[in-house]
């Protein structure tokens, strides 16, 4: 039986990729499936967490038992989904793959490819880091984790990056996973390593390659354990 240490939790989770229009059929994506935070919000359920679930874009997934799942489009539609989830929330993980930019504008009708015009050219406009905007926000006591996927091998690529982020973030945990060569992103499995503020990420904590519900369950074990000193709210 699963452990019942999220039990008088409220765990916020964003899962999926964002979409950015730029018109009213077009936009920009990316290749998320929303796995990996689906699979958080099940086993953070199925430990007995009260869970909000603000899903981006994802597959064609089964959206997990028990959750309060709400549905958004945009980055800019994420954010606001999450900073409502996280005035009440013990934890927030940021799993969701946000666009960091999106199209200055938005066009009211269908872009049309016409002979007399030149090509349109897209301008891009940053969004918000809303991982780093959690972490300015948050209240004492609550856990805010992010995501990174960086490439390369272990200590030469994604542990390095992974610990400049974690400090530049300002979160407590980091999960960093290795991507490319088909790993990680569209797929059932994942691995990478946990970094910890606690020692500047300085110990990694291995997440070995296996089912992203495994990966969940490693990354509760961390926040549950940080959780002990908390009470609950
Ligand atoms: O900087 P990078 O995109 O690699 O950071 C990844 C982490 O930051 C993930 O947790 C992701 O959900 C979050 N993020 C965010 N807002 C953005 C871009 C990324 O919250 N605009």
């Amino acid at each position: 039986a699963l452990p019942r240490d999220l039990e008088g939790r409220h765990v916020a989770i964003s899962a999926g990729g964002t979409r950015e229009p730029l018109d009213p059929v077009r936009f920009l994506g990316n290749r998320s499936s929303g796995r990996q935070g689906f699979a958080l919000a099940r086993v953070a359920a199925q430990r007995g967490a009260t869970v909000t679930l603000v899903a981006a874009h994802t597959a064609d997934l089964d959206p997990p038992a028990g959750v309060d799942l709400v549905r958004v489009g945009t980055a800019l539609e994420l954010r606001e989904a999450m900073r409502e989830a996280a005035k009440t929330a013990d934890v927030v993980v940021m799993a969701a793959a946000v666009a960091d930019f999106r199209p200055a504008t938005t066009a009211e009708h269908k872009i049309k490819k016409s002979d007399d015009r030149p090509d349109p050219v897209v301008e891009l406009t940053r969004n918000p880091d809303i991982l780093a905007e959690l972490v300015v926000h948050r209240f004492p006591g609550q856990l805010v984790v992010g995501f990174a996927a960086e490439t390369g091998d272990a200590e030469a690529g994604p542990l390095e990056h992974g610990r400049a982020k974690l400090a530049r973030k300002g979160c407590d945990l980091l999960v960093v996973n290795a991507v490319g060569d088909g790993q990680a992103f569209e797929v059932e499995h994942n691995s990478g390593w946990l970094l910890s503020a606690e020692d500047g990420g300085a110990s990694a904590t291995e997440l070995p390659l296996g089912g992203k519900a495994e990966l969940a369950a490693l990354l509760w074990d961390a926040v549950s354990k940080k959780l002990e000193y908390v009470p609950p709210g």
